[in-house]
């Protein structure tokens, strides 16, 4: 600091890289203050790709039914759509002996959910990637987990019908599928879990061109 500065100038100085400083965290905590954003990562915080749904996790006692829906069963093979902690997988894979792939677009999450999978003792049996979710193929899932939002869910509808062979699961955290209506539809402590089943053929409503 200048020596010639008055003892009242460096306290103004000091006020206004205090102030500046004060906005900067105000403006980067207001990435995680959107209506639909409950818990925020680190990617979301300091920049980053681009998300379709914010990071929010499922509870416990939700994922336990998610499961349970999606009958999930040891040698499944589960695809988790925005897998955020990894926290769907990791208990499919732990509790119901399945294996499969979770894919998320912010990597820190990823990376997050490698090392879960890591000390849950099941890095042998899932994948976590940091990839699309509507670049990701589905063909080789029998069981799909996803906790996204309505209009996500309607447009990732046509990639389930054209990838995913009939018998496949599908299960969604919170929200439906619009006019596809579901096999079952359960709550637990306030939140709700949808399953479909893929038919052999989509229902009318919900033909897309393949
Ligand atoms: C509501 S969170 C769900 C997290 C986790 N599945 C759970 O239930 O605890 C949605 C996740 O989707 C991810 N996401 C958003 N858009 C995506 C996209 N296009 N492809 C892959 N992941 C995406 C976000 O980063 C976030 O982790």
């Amino acid at each position: 600091m200048p020596r010639s500065l008055s003892s009242a100038a460096r306290l103004r100085l000091i006020a206004l890289v205090l102030a500046m400083l004060a906005l900067g965290l105000i403006a980067l905590g207001g990435r995680c203050m959107l209506p639909t954003m409950v818990s925020c990562s680190a990617t979301t915080l300091f920049g980053g790709p681009k998300l379709d749904v914010p990071y929010k996790s499922t509870r416990r006692d939700v994922v336990a039914l998610m499961l349970e829906m999606g009958e999930v069963k040891a040698g499944d093979t589960v695809i988790d759509l925005g897998t955020g902690d990894g926290r769907i997988l990791i208990a499919a894979a732990k509790e119901r002996g399945a294996t499969g792939l979770g894919v998320d677009l912010d990597p820190v999450l990823i990376r997050t959910a490698r090392a879960a999978a890591e000390d849950a003792g099941v890095a042998d049996r899932v994948r976590f990637e940091a990839v699309d979710l509507f670049k990701t193929d589905l063909s080789s899932a029998d069981v799909v987990t996803m906790y996204l939002l309505p209009e996500v869910n309607l447009r990732l509808r046509p990639q389930l019908f054209a990838q995913l062979k009939p018998g496949t699961r599908v299960v969604s955290h919170a929200f439906d599928m619009g006019d596809w209506k579901p096999e079952a539809k359960r709550k637990v402590g306030g939140s709700t879990v949808y399953m479909w089943r893929i038919p052999q053929t989509p229902p009318a409503t919900t033909q897309t061109p393949r």
